[in-house]
């Protein structure tokens, strides 16, 4: 017999910990069914798999791509009827940097004024000129473009051709994005950085302090007053343009009201809860982006 569940989800971060036992208690009131599973049960999980004794609507997966033991659990799942959510596939390629950033230039988004810059291994004299260095302005940003997550390897302040060579061969084999550095104003006493979160159609919006890494949530004046319902637009387009069932993008407003995207998908967002830590995501995102899963995957 078949043990069937709605969800399955994976994490191997001690901090998704929390987020998904906030998935169990939101599961357990609508009465839907979850199993969760981490480093100890992989082997276990895949042996019920295999001998369809469990079977499930859709697949979480937190922890394939930073633990390879993990992906023969997709892979098992892709051969079933299971929805994966954000397949480690598509992720890989649409949170290149510089992939996502000619796309999302094709598609008009807006863009700080950046510069792309071939892998070391692939092109050794790459040359870069001080006007094009000039044009982009001192400082700049130098940052890889697939290796990616929470600034590791970015220069925020770069101010030298020596930086770009540097940084070049810190990661040999990836490509970099040589960028505007963009000041955002302060709005309502904040820092104007915001960190929007696409969550399987629904969209997220908070303030997203990029210094104090500081989440706030966003009132209804402070949403009318910035427009910010133009985040919404810039969100809806990344999800045309990457395809994923949920991702951040992180977003600033400068002085004269316009806004900069400046990181554009970012596929394992922060989960750890508001409560428990200074630099967590507030509740009502966490349990919307829950809801929202059950929504518009499970559609229940
Ligand atoms: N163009 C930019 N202007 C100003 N700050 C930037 C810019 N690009 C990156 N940063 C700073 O560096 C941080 C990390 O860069 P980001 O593009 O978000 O890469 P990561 O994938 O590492 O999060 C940002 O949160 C921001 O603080
Ligand atoms: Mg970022």
């Amino acid at each position: 017999m078949t043990r069937h569940y709605n969800l399955l989800l994976s994490y191997t971060w001690e901090y998704d910990q929390e987020f998904a036992e906030r998935v169990k208690i939101i599961f357990n009131k609508l009465g839907l069914s979850v199993l969760v599973f981490t480093d100890n049960e992989i082997e276990s999980t895949k042996t019920l798999i295999e001998s369809e004794q469990i079977s499930f609507d859709a697949y979480l997966d937190r922890a394939s791509d930073v633990d390879e033991r993990y992906e023969p659990i997709a892979i098992l799942l892709s051969k079933t009827n299971t929805y994966l959510i954000n397949p480690q596939k598509v992720a890989e390629k649409v949170i290149d940097k510089g992939y996502m950033h000619n796309e999302a230039l094709k598609a008009g988004l807006p863009l700080p004024l950046s510069y792309i810059i071939p892998p070391l291994d692939e092109q050794k004299d790459y040359y870069i000129s001080e006007n094009i260095l000039n044009d982009i302005g001192k400082p700049f940003v130098v940052k890889p473009c697939f290796h990616t997550g929470g600034g590791e390897g970015v220069l925020k302040n770069a101010t030298h051709l020596y930086d770009i060579i540097q940084s070049r061969g810190n990661l040999p084999e990836d490509s970099y994005l040589i960028q505007k550095k963009i000041y955002p104003a302060t709005f309502f006493d904040k820092r104007a950085w915001f960190r929007i979160l696409w969550a399987f159609g629904d969209i997220y919006i908070s303030w997203w302090d990029d210094e104090r890494f500081i989440y706030q949530e966003i009132t209804n004046e402070e949403y009318e007053c910035l427009k910010l319902s133009r985040l919404e637009e810039i969100s809806r387009k990344f999800s045309g343009l990457c395809g994923l069932d949920y991702f951040s993008t992180e977003a600033a407003i400068t002085e004269s009201g316009d806004i900069f995207v400046i990181d554009y998908v970012n596929d394992q967002c922060d989960f750890r809860l508001k409560n428990n830590h200074p630099d967590g995501v507030p509740e009502a995102i966490v349990d919307g982006f829950i809801y929202s899963l059950i929504k518009n995957i499970l559609k229940v």
